[in-house]
């Protein structure tokens, strides 16, 4: 299938780890030109920069901090021009789940931070580039979660945060076309997927039983089930008349399991 990302320049946020270090290695299969952006540390995108010297620029980038986020689109401008595609992300979950009530201020803003405000930020700077540098196509990929749709107990910031994420994306995508008349943007909805964010929750057994309890594929997706959306809904030549659209990739997931059979039994007439 052509992807038709030969001459196209993609961002990807979060793109040490997980979903976004895969996507990365897609788009420059596909023949994009990509700036890939880490938060802490680069990992494997050292080596990926070894394989694809003349179309991979690794820039450092804290999503929270705004001066970052517009250094990050300056420069991505100066190495590979104008900035086609922008796939946000990065993102952040705590591992112990906390009751609301119990929950500090500071793990909400920071969750919020990431999650919400870095996403706002890319989309902002994202669209600055494109009224710098005018063209008909365009397409910004929020990446959100189950969780933003079906909630998550314990995890109000999170779920809180992913679902802020469809307010940007139905208004950003009656903003773009301002910009550059065929943009879009869109939302990829991962459910419980193998990366470094998940890897302690699926290393129990116990837990990933309740898990695919709730997935009619009971499967895991791995990065790659997420990816092959983003990529999708990236590009012009596949998705050219899709804006405003969430695509769920979670093998059916529709709900979760609250309680185990002893915890019911005593509710049962
Ligand atoms: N895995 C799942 O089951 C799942 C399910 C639903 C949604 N998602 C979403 O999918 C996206 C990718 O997550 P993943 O599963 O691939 O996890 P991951 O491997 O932990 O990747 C998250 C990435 O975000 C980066 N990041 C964190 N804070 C950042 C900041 N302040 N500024 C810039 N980058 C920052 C991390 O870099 P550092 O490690 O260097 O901080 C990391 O590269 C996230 O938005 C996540 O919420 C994942």
């Amino acid at each position: 299938m052509n992807t038709a990302f030969q001459n196209k320049h993609v961002v990807v946020t979060g793109a040490s780890s997980g979903i976004g270090f895969d996507a990365v290695s897609r788009f420059l299969a596909e023949g994009a030109k990509v700036t890939a952006c880490y938060n802490s540390a680069p990992r494997e995108l050292t080596t990926l920069k070894d394989s694809y010297p003349e179309r991979l620029n690794v820039v450092k980038v804290d999503v929270r901090n705004e001066s970052e986020v517009a250094l990050l689109f300056t420069e991505a401008n100066t190495v590979f021009g104008r900035v086609d595609i922008t796939v946000a992300n990065a993102g952040i979950a705590f591992h112990e789940g906390v009751a609301v009530h119990e929950m500090s201020i500071e793990q909400w803003q920071k969750t919020l931070s990431v999650n919400l405000t870095g996403v706002f930020l890319c989309a902002k700077h994202f669209f600055a580039n494109l009224k710098k540098y005018p063209g008909d196509d365009a397409s910004l990929v929020f990446v959100g979660s189950t969780a933003g749709e079906i909630g998550q107990a314990l995890f109000c910031d999170y779920s809180t945060s992913k679902a802020g994420l469809r307010g940007l994306l139905m208004t950003l995508k009656n903003e773009i076309i301002h910009l550059a008349v065929r943009g879009r943007v869109n939302l990829v909805n991962p459910g419980w997927t193998i990366t470094p964010m998940t890897e302690g929750e699926l290393s129990d057994k116990a837990m990933v039983s309740r898990i695919m309890q709730t997935i009619p594929l009971r499967k895991v997706a791995t990065p790659s089930d997420i990816t092959h959306a983003i990529l999708y809904l990236s590009s012009d030549k596949l998705a050219g008349h899709v804006s405003g659209q969430t695509i769920t990739v979670a093998g059916g997931m529709e709900g979760r399991v609250l309680f185990s059979s002893d915890e019911v039994e005593e509710y049962m007439q």
